[in-house]
């Protein structure tokens, strides 16, 4: 794949969400002053990279159907609810985002509550939506990650416990930011082979261990455990190249980066490693497809 057709592959998915989220919202009932703050949190929106994961995960075994872009919606609606509630005085307090005032910032915190509120109400409707095959969805890992084992739990660790050590700090991340990153790529693997809730049970220790690269193609081997292994690498290395950028740009930190911890040699190597991670996992997957999910990769690479 050339640079060319990546960035058109990525465009094209960009516009599929944007398109889809936008019908989305216009379909609910909510007052239209309301929906208007909605659009102002979702629209232009950030790097989308939640849903592009989730169907180029998906795209990497099957077709995409509209089923699967409504699911891939629903996790950047559900991403975006939490960067509103982030932003807010009781939280991060910021009063910018994507390059504009953030959404309390712009209509005050009662709408930005309610909206936080109401993207994550539209999120779960969209990922509770039965896949095509009539299966039902990954809502079971979904609720865990975006919830006590992942977004929530790792934003209360942030806020209220002691983060003095980098094994904190990692833990902290793969929880805060990792669990959403590699739950997309999971439920890309979940819509791109039919995937249900009871295979998923099956497989509940993904929440609490990555498969080693032995076990993928191995004994226990599959697609399923390298897509893991890929989700879980790339959400661990997401949130070291936010720390890394925000630190080589000069931005303020909200106090926890991992630049308290390492020298920028050191986190770059940890970024790095991750990454490199991500792509030996996609190595193993037995599609051929897996040329946008690599060079989307190495756009996270920091020399
Ligand atoms: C911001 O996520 C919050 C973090 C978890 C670091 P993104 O950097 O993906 O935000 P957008 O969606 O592109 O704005
Ligand atoms: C936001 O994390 C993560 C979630 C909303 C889950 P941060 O506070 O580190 O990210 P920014 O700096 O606000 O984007
Ligand atoms: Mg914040």
């Amino acid at each position: 794949m050339t640079n060319e057709e990546f960035d058109k592959t990525l465009d094209g998915y960009k516009e599929l969400i944007d398109e889809k989220i936008r019908s989305i919202i216009a379909e609910t009932s909510y007052a239209s002053e309301f929906k208007e703050v909605l659009e102002y949190a979702l629209f232009p929106g950030g790097k989308r990279l939640r849903p592009v994961l989730m169907l180029a995960c998906h795209g990497m075994f099957s077709e995409i159907d509209d089923g699967a872009l409504r699911y891939a919606c629903g996790l950047e609606i559900l991403h975006s609810y939490s960067l509103i509630h982030d932003d807010m005085p009781c939280m991060d307090n910021d009063l910018m985002r994507r390059g504009k005032p953030s959404v309390h910032a712009a209509y005050g915190e009662g709408k930005a509550l309610l909206a936080g509120d109401a993207l994550m109400d539209i999120a779960y409707r969209l990922l509770g939506e039965p896949m095509a095959s009539g299966a039902v969805s990954p809502f079971w890992a979904l609720s865990r990650l975006c919830g006590d084992d992942g977004l929530i739990g790792g934003q209360y660790s942030d806020l209220y416990e002691e983060i003095d050590t980098l094994d904190k700090l990692l833990a902290m991340y793969k929880k805060k930011t990792g669990a959403l990153i590699h739950l997309s790529c999971l439920s890309g693997y979940a819509f791109g082979n039919n995937f249900d809730y009871e295979q998923y049970k099956k497989y509940a220790k993904i929440l609490d261990e990555i498969w080693t690269i032995d076990e993928i193609g191995g004994r226990k081997g599959g697609d399923f455990q390298a897509v893991d292994r890929f989700g879980a690498a790339f959400g661990a290395a997401f949130q070291l190249y936010d720390d890394i950028t925000e630190y080589i740009d000069g931005e303020k930190s909200d106090g926890t980066s991992v630049m308290n911890f390492v020298d920028l040699d050191e986190a770059k190597r940890m970024l790095n490693s991750k990454l490199n991670d991500a792509a030996v996992a996609l190595k193993r997957t037995r599609t051929k497809n897996v040329d946008f999910l690599r060079m989307l990769l190495n756009k996270f690479i920091i020399l």
